[in-house]
């Protein structure tokens, strides 16, 4: 993530959530030690990358990752983008150790959730009325990384 991103990633999360959040929230991600906040998108011949298409931002402090958001601009989604993004930063979790990673979802959110799953997650518990615009619930998502053991799949191409 670049300072320079910032438009893109407001344009994307503006795009995929009812309630999104602010420009400052962003911003101060970007400063966070602990914040991992990533893009993907098509790379520059020079460096860094010509379009964002997507983001994540996990929060990681020693043996604990969370995962506070992740999305997909509508139009590059079924891509392997999201996958892309979440294996990203589960491998680097990995390297340095690996550990508990955790997550919230809506349990109307079905794509996030199969994407979850397709990676391990399983649901371990539920806040109720955790989105406060519409006071839906959010399933609390799971998953145990050892350390490397993400190494494979990446090593393999997959
Ligand atoms: C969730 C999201 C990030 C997925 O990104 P993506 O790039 O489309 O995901 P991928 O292409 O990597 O999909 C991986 C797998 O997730 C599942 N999946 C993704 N979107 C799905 C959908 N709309 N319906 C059902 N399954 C879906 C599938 O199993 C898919 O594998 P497949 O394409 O081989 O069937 C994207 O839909 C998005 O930005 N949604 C809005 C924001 C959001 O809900 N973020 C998550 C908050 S918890």
């Amino acid at each position: 993530m670049r300072p320079e991103y910032l438009g893109q990633v407001l344009g994307i999360e503006q795009a995929s959530f009812k309630n999104p959040w602010p420009p400052a929230a962003f911003a101060a991600e970007i400063q966070h030690p602990w914040s991992w906040f990533r893009v993907i998108g098509p790379a520059k011949k020079t460096d860094g990358i010509s379009r964002v298409d997507g983001f994540i931002i996990c929060w990681v402090i020693l043996s604990d990752m969370h995962v506070l958001n992740l999305a997909v601009l509508p139009e590059c989604r079924r891509k392997s983008l999201g996958s892309a993004l979440l294996q990203d930063s589960l491998a680097d979790f990995s390297r340095q150790g690996g550990g508990y990673v955790s997550l919230e979802v809506r349990p109307s959110n079905l794509a996030a959730q199969e994407l979850y799953r397709a990676f391990g997650f399983e649901v371990v518990g539920r806040r109720k009325q955790y989105y406060r615009s519409d006071n839906e619930d959010a399933l609390i998502m799971a998953l145990e990384v050892e350390e490397e053991q993400m190494r494979g799949r990446k090593d393999t191409g997959n």
